[in-house]
C-alpha cells in the first residue's frame, strides 16, 4: 500500500471515531508511526507516538542517538554506529518531519517496541527486555491505563517479591494517570485501581507471598510480570496455567541476568520460544526521553571505564555473567556459509609492528560484511623476521590493496618504499575501545590457515581487578598481536560507517 494510500485510510478512520471509538480498537497510522487509543465513550483519545529504535525527543525534535550524543559532546565510543542505520533512513527523506509533525499532537510517546503491548488477543507472550532506564516499566504502565479504558479488563501487576504495595508498580500508574490528565477517569485505591466507565480493574500480586494467587489470576485479561528476570520456575508454572482467559496475554519487563532464570529460558535465550510470543529488546537507545532524564552522566561513567561486563548488564541487557571475560565471543573457526558475507563485502588488512624482543610483527587479512555482520579472517603473517624479509612477505600478501598499521612513521615508510600502500590507522582518544566494541558486533570467522588469529581471538580477555575480580575494561596484554592487526584493519570502516570508498570485489573461496 502507498504511503497516500496509508494517509488517506488513516484519516478516515481518525473521522469516524467518536461514535465506534469502542469497538474500533486501536487506529493505526502506520505511516507517521502514531496510534489512536480510543477512550470509552464519552472519554477522548489519546494520541500515543511510537518511535523507531534509537529516537529521541529533544524539545520539539526528534533525533537520532548518535545526534543526541554528539549535541551533547560526548564520544560514545561504545555504540556501535552500524546500530544506527535504520534510525538514520527513518529521519531521512523528509522522515524527521513527519514524525515531528506527529510530536506535536501526541498526548505521549512511546518505542516502537512497545507496540505489541496493544495488540491485546494477538499474542500469548509480550517480553520487553534491556537495560536499565528503556522504558520498559513505563510502556508498560501506560499501556495498561489506555487498555483499561478501551474495555472492561482484569490487569493483574505481578513481581515475584512485593513486600508491600509501594514496591509495586502502583505508583507508576498514579503518576501516568497524572501526566495524561485521566484523574476524572480512574479511581485510585490503596490496593487497586479501577475504570469508571469500563469497569477495568487493575490490581497487584506479589508471587512469593500468596498462597492462593492461582484463584486472582484466573480471570485475568492481562498479567503484567516486572522484573521478571527473578521470577521462579513455580511461580512462572502457576502463571501460565492460571491465566487462560480466551486471549488472555502475559506480559514481562525484565533486564535479563543469567541465561537460565526461567523466564529467560522460556521466551530469551531459547530457539524455541512458544507459539504467540514476542520479545523486544529495549534500552536507554529506545527511551525517547533518556537524555532528557538525570541518568546521562552515570551511563557515561560506567560504560567509559570500569566494569564494563556489568555496564553492559546495567545499560544494555546483556546477561550478567561476569565468568565471561572474552572479549570476542563470537569466534568460530573455518570458513564462513555462504550466505555470511555477500559480493560487498570489503578486503582489508592491518599489521601491528613488533615492539621488540620476543613481540612478534602480526598482519591479518580479512573480509569485511558490514551489513551482514561478519568477518572472515583469511591470511596471517606472524613473525620475528628483520625488516627487509618483512617488507617482502608484506608486499606478497597485501599487493596492492590498503594496509593499516600502528603509527610508527619510519617503519611505515620502508613499506612505502616497496610500494605498499600503507598507512597509520586512525587514532584518537578511545579508539581501542571503539575498535573493540565495533569488532564485538561481528560473528568473526577465522581460516584454518590462521592458527594465531585464531588462538589470540578466542583468548583475548579483559583484564580483572585484583582485589575485586571486577572485569576493567582494558584488554589484558599479551597475546594480542593479531588482535591490534584486526582493529587497525578495521579502523577505517568505523569512522567511515560502511563501504564507503572501499574496493568492491568477489570473493571466490
Ligand atoms: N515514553 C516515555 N515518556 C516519558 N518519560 C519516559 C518514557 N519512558 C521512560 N521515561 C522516563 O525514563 C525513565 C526510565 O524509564 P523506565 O520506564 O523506568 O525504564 P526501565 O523500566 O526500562 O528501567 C523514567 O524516569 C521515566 O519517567
Ligand atoms: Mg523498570
Amino acid at each position: 500500500m502507498s504511503y497516500a494510500a496509508l494517509r488517506r485510510m488513516a484519516s478516515r478512520l481518525d473521522a469516524v471515531r467518536p461514535q465506534s471509538a469502542a469497538m474500533a480498537g486501536p487506529t493505526i497510522d502506520v505511516a507517521t508511526g502514531g496510534m489512536l487509543i480510543p477512550g470509552s465513550p464519552g472519554g477522548r483519545a489519546i494520541r500515543v507516538l511510537f518511535l523507531p529504535s534509537r529516537l529521541h525527543v529533544d524539545g520539539g525534535r526528534v533525533l537520532t542517538t548518535a545526534e543526541m550524543w554528539s549535541s551533547l559532546g560526548i564520544d560514545a565510543a561504545w555504540e556501535n554506529p552500524h546500530e544506527e542505520g535504520a534510525a538514520r533512513s527513518a529521519v531521512a527523506g523528509g522522515g524527521r518531519e513527519r514524525l515531528e509533525e506527529s510530536l506535536r499532537s501526541a498526548d505521549v510517546v512511546l518505542p516502537e517496541a512497545a507496540r505489541p503491548l496493544f495488540d491485546v488477543g494477538e499474542w500469548r507472550h509480550v517480553a520487553l527486555w534491556g537495560g536499565r532506564c528503556g522504558s520498559k516499566s513505563t510502556s508498560a504502565g501506560v499501556a495498561t491505563l489506555l487498555l483499561a479504558r478501551g474495555r472492561r479488563l482484569r490487569i493483574i501487576c505481578a513481581r515475584q517479591f512485593m513486600a508491600n504495595i509501594g514496591a509495586s508498580v502502583r505508583t507508576l500508574l498514579v503518576d501516568w494517570i497524572d501526566r495524561l490528565g485521566l484523574e476524572d477517569e480512574f479511581e485510585v485505591m490503596e490496593q487497586t485501581i479501577t475504570h469508571g466507565h469500563t469497569g477495568s480493574r487493575i490490581s497487584f500480586l506479589g508471587l512469593d507471598r500468596s498462597p492462593d494467587s492461582a484463584k486472582s489470576l484466573e480471570g485475568a485479561d492481562i498479567c503484567w510480570i516486572e522484573e521478571a528476570a527473578s521470577v521462579t520456575a513455580a511461580a512462572l508454572r502457576k502463571l501460565s496455567h492460571s491465566i487462560r482467559r480466551p486471549g488472555a496475554c502475559l506480559w514481562y519487563t525484565l533486564n535479563p541476568e543469567d541465561e537460565s532464570d526461567p523466564v529467560d529460558a522460556a521466551l530469551l535465550s531459547t530457539t524455541n520460544p512458544p507459539p504467540r510470543s514476542v520479545a523486544k529488546r529495549v534500552s536507554y537507545t529506545e527511551n525517547p526521553y533518556f537524555f532528557g532524564g538525570g541518568l546521562v552522566d552515570s551511563l557515561v561513567h560506567e560504560m567509559g571505564g570500569g566494569d564494563v561486563a556489568m555496564a553492559r548488564h546495567t545499560w544494555l541487557g546483556e546477561h550478567l555473567t561476569l565468568t565471561e571475560a572474552r572479549i570476542y565471543p563470537s569466534v568460530v573457526a573455518g570458513m564462513p556459509p555462504d550466505d555470511a558475507i555477500g559480493a560487498d563485502a570489503v578486503p582489508v588488512a592491518g599489521l601491528d609492528f613488533s615492539r621488540g624482543g620476543t613481540d612478534p610483527h602480526a598482519l591479518v587479512k580479512a573480509v569485511v560484511d558490514v551489513e551482514r555482520r561478519t568477518i572472515f579472517v583469511t591470511e596471517e603473517l606472524v613473525t620475528h623476521a628483520p625488516t627487509a624479509d618483512l617488507v617482502a612477505a608484506v608486499a606478497g600478501l597485501v599487493g596492492s590493496g590498503r594496509l593499516l598499521t600502528d603509527h610508527e612513521p619510519e617503519r611505515i615508510e620502508d613499506l612505502r618504499r616497496a610500494r605498499i600502500d600503507a598507512g597509520g590507522a586512525r587514532k584518537s582518544a578511545g579508539s581501542v575501545m571503539r575498535g573493540i566494541f565495533w569488532l564485538r558486533g561481528f560473528t568473526i570467522y577465522v581460516s584454518r590457515a590462521c592458527p594465531s588469529t585464531l588462538r589470540e581471538l578466542i583468548g583475548y580477555q579483559w583484564q580483572r581487578d585484583r582485589r575485586t575480580d571486577r572485569i576493567l575494561a582494558r584488554p589484558r596484554d599479551g597475546d594480542d598481536h593479531t588482535c591490534d592487526a584486526l582493529r587497525y584493519a578495521v579502523s577505517d570502516l568505523i569512522d567511515g560507517g560502511g563501504a564507503g570508498g572501499a574496493i568492491r570485489f568477489r570473493i571466490g573461496w
